[in-house]
């Protein structure tokens, strides 16, 4: 049995005059203690999905179980076991990041022995001790961040939602979330999360999902996602070279001030001589899960689009 299975999921927002299809036909299963990531662009309806399979939000059409226990006709049984940091939650501004953990835990039925050294032990992980005691109202965003993270992860519940866990926090702070993240996964959680980091998705995730327009566009591994741009190079100009100039090459990002090609491991010595020559910098590496997806995503869900 898998982890979370949803099949044939749809959701239409009933706008006044415009109806949105947020989730159109989606067919997903996530697999035990697998590390999942979503990704894609703003309104591709990531937070629908986590927001239905964690049963705040009823379907149109469609089934979601997660562990076998359907989330419209059985939500008893499945919040029991998942946790969820919602996209931009907020705190309660007059208790401690120490006082959401310990209490969250005991509302759901963890005892005070438990409770006290999970709280230890999250506050410790996740780099709050020294905040543990100030309430959130004089928390910075990223310390509210890292207390509603920590809330979540405390719970050690078999499926854990994350959408954007890491958002508005420091490259430290993202690094030592990540390390719980992992934590939670070896000890046998079932992760589901969102981010727009493509660093932080290829660091974390074991398999990822590319939404777009409420479909899955892509599903696999984030080194399969980067073998489909069929490209073996990556090349990033500042200088020396146009953008028309690379076209013939292979896939060309412009951005202001640097070009960025995928290309064949043929073509590199030619054009790095030429960008050189003309007095322009390059640097040589392997294409990156962010040009993956921009190629991905940029090509859109195709000729089926009705
Ligand atoms: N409560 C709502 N009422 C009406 N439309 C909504 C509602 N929530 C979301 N939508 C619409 O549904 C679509 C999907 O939104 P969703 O929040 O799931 O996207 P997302 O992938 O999470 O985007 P982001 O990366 O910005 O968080 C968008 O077109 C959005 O405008
Ligand atoms: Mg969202």
């Amino acid at each position: 049995m898998d982890a979370l299975e949803a099949v044939g999921l749809s959701k239409t927002y009933a706008r006044r005059g415009a109806p949105v299809r947020a989730l159109d036909r989606v067919d997903l299963a996530i697999p035990k203690n697998a590390l999942f990531a979503f990704l894609g662009r703003n309104g591709a309806g990531k937070t629908t999905f986590i927001k239905v399979a964690a049963t705040l939000l009823l379907p149109t059409e469609g089934t979601v179980t997660l562990f076998g226990h359907d989330v419209v006709a059985d939500p008893a049984s499945v919040r029991p076991l998942m946790a969820l940091v919602p996209q931009e939650g907020k705190l309660f501004f007059h208790l401690t990041p120490r006082e959401h953990v310990y209490e969250y835990l005991r509302v759901r039925g963890v005892s005070k022995e438990s409770a006290t050294s999970r709280t230890d032990a999250i506050l410790e992980a996740m780099g709050l001790l020294s905040h543990q005691n100030v309430i959130a109202l004089r928390l910075s965003g990223g310390l509210q961040q890292r207390t509603l993270v920590a809330m979540v992860l405390a719970t050690e519940a078999p499926f854990l939602f994350l959408d954007e866990p890491t958002l508005g926090m420091d490259p430290f702070a993202r690094r030592q979330v990540w390390e719980v993240i992992r934590r939670a996964a070896r000890r046998g959680s079932t992760v589901l999360l969102t981010t727009h980091y493509l660093d932080e998705a290829e660091q974390l995730s074991d398999e990822l999902a590319v939404v777009e327009a409420g479909r899955i566009l892509y599903r696999g591994t984030g080194e399969a996602l980067k073998a489909t741009v069929g490209r073996e190079v990556r090349l990033q100009f500042s200088g020396g070279v146009r953008p028309e100039e690379l076209e013939p090459f292979g896939r060309v990002f412009a951005d202001r001030d640097r070009v960025v090609l995928l290309t064949a491991r043929a073509s590199v010595r030619e054009l790095t001589e030429l960008a050189l020559s003309r007095g322009g910098e390059v640097t040589v590496g392997p294409v990156t899960l962010e040009e993956a997806f921009l190629d991905l995503v940029g090509r859109g869900i195709g000729e089926d689009e009705s």
